[in-house]
């Protein structure tokens, strides 16, 4: 059986672990001395060599987008560490800043460092006040210590970090949109390109990182690309946080190598919720598209889930049993987009209200048969027309998970017309009209 890989949360079971003295104990700040004595470019190097990828859904490779910020250009560089979790199911930065908030701010130095950044701005949800307040305290104590603020190390370089409370917008996720929100202004994206490495905060280079792509950092400069490089897959290197939710026994973040499998994680997790079956799930949170127990077997890296026609996002991995209708579960996270929907589009703002209103009448309406028929297939074309047509990728989130159930559970919307709304009973198991 794969075995975790805990590095990213070797300190969550030790006492008070976020604070800096055991982080220390266990070597923490170390890869500091290290990246100091290499140049720049040769940090950005060994990062690139390490095959680590943007953990924050996309996937882009790390090292690259460092290389892309132009080092002749006279303004300030920025490193913006993108702590704005908020997809449906994805729970594995917030629980990795309550953890171990030391491995994110030693990364901050060393990514800081490589992209020859002096300030560094970590931005949280503002929902998430006691992470916020965490974050702080263990940047507070990096201060302290003489790991941030003007010649850390002795090394001659300085570094200040600012953490940032968001007003609570998914949209502000979106890199443009949190840069918008860092400026000041209302959270819409921009256009790109450009992209931030090129024009970003305050019109200067800028790298946006998700959290744990940067808590990555320390350990491949400790180690070395080829010790990371050696984990995982041919193009999807090294281990990630995997978060289970729903219906598994133990659900929770599991740090393991990319291209575990599910069938994998789920042993690990204690399996399915005893005496039912595995019906739906997302592998990287609701804006990949749905699969079921057929794919229980597919290698979870970037190439695997894309094989089957979805994507690894965040690695949320949502488990649903026979007990959901997954009717009801995507009018739940339709509803979602609707209401996060920034508005600026016109297919994403009135789709999703569009959409919403369609799956509503599925699951609590009293519709026709033929008029019911007919709204699946109007879903599907909704879904059509603001896929690829929206402005940013919430609005093409928004349709994976009506697609992909309407491809894999026809029958089941079929149903909810043949009844005149949702057939299942939930005090029994499934039953269908
Ligand atoms: P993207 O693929 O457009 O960009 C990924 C990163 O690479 C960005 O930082 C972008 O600036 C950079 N990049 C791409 N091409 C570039 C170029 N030619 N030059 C310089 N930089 C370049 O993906 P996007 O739209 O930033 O993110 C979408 C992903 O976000 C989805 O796959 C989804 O899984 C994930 N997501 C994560 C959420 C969370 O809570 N963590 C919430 C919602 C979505
Ligand atoms: Fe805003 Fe949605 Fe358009 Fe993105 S797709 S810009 S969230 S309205």
């Amino acid at each position: 059986m794969t075995q975790l890989t805990p590095v990213l949360t070797d300190m969550w079971d030790v006492e008070q672990g976020w604070k800096l003295k055991p982080y220390e104990a266990k070597g923490g700040y170390a890869a500091l001395d290290v990246a100091f004595g290499m140049a720049p470019d040769d940090v950005i190097g060994a990062v690139k060599d390490s095959g680590l990828r943007g953990r924050g859904g996309a996937g882009f490779p790390t090292g690259m987008k460092w290389s892309f910020i132009p080092q002749d250009n006279p303004k300030p560089k920025y490193l913006v560490v993108n702590a704005d979790e908020s997809e449906p199911g994805t729970c594995k930065d917030i629980p990795l800043m309550m953890g171990n908030p030391h491995v994110l701010v030693e990364g901050v130095i060393i990514s800081s460092y490589a992209i020859r950044a002096n300030k560094a701005f970590i931005y949280i949800r503002g929902e998430v006040l006691h992470v916020i307040r965490r974050v702080q305290a263990a940047v507070d104590e990096a201060y302290a210590a003489g790991h941030l603020g003007k010649d850390i190390h002795g090394s001659g370089y300085d570094l200040d970090v600012v953490v940032h409370a968001g007003a609570g917008a998914y949209i502000c996720g979106e890199e443009t949109a949190l840069l918008e929100g860092l400026e000041g202004r209302r959270g819409q994206p921009r256009l790109r390109p450009p992209f931030p490495a090129v024009a970003g905060l305050y019109a200067s280079p800028t790298v946006i990182n998700n959290v744990e792509s940067v808590a990555s950092v320390p350990a491949i400069v400790k180690n070395g690309a080829a010790w990371f490089a050696s984990m995982g897959t041919e193009k999807s290197k090294g281990h990630g946080i995997f978060s289970l939710s729903g219906h598994v026994t133990r659900p929770g973040q599991y740090e393991a190598p990319l291209g575990i499998t599910l069938r994998e994680l789920l042993d690990l997790a204690g399996g399915i919720r005893e005496g039912h079956r595995l019906k739906f799930w997302t592998p990287g949170g609701s804006s990949t598209p749905l699969l079921t127990a057929e794919h229980l077997d597919i290698p979870l890296d970037f190439e695997g889930v894309g094989s089957v026609g979805s994507m690894l996002g965040t690695r949320a991995l949502q488990i649903f049993d026979e007990t959901v209708c997954v009717v009801r579960a995507v009018l739940r996270w339709t509803e979602f987009y609707k209401h996060e929907s920034c508005g600026k589009c016109t297919p994403c703002r009135e789709g999703t209200w569009w959409l919403v209103q369609a799956l509503d009448r599925l699951e609590n309406g009293s519709i026709d048969e033929q008029g019911g028929a007919e709204l699946v297939d109007q879903l599907l074309d909704q879904c059509d027309n603001i896929l690829g047509r929206s402005f940013c990728a919430l609005g093409d989130g928004a349709t994976s998970p009506i697609s992909s159930s309407v491809m894999y559970f026809r029958d089941e919307y079929l149903a909810h017309l043949r009844h005149g709304g949702c057939p299942f009973d939930p005090a029994r198991s499934t039953v269908w009209a």
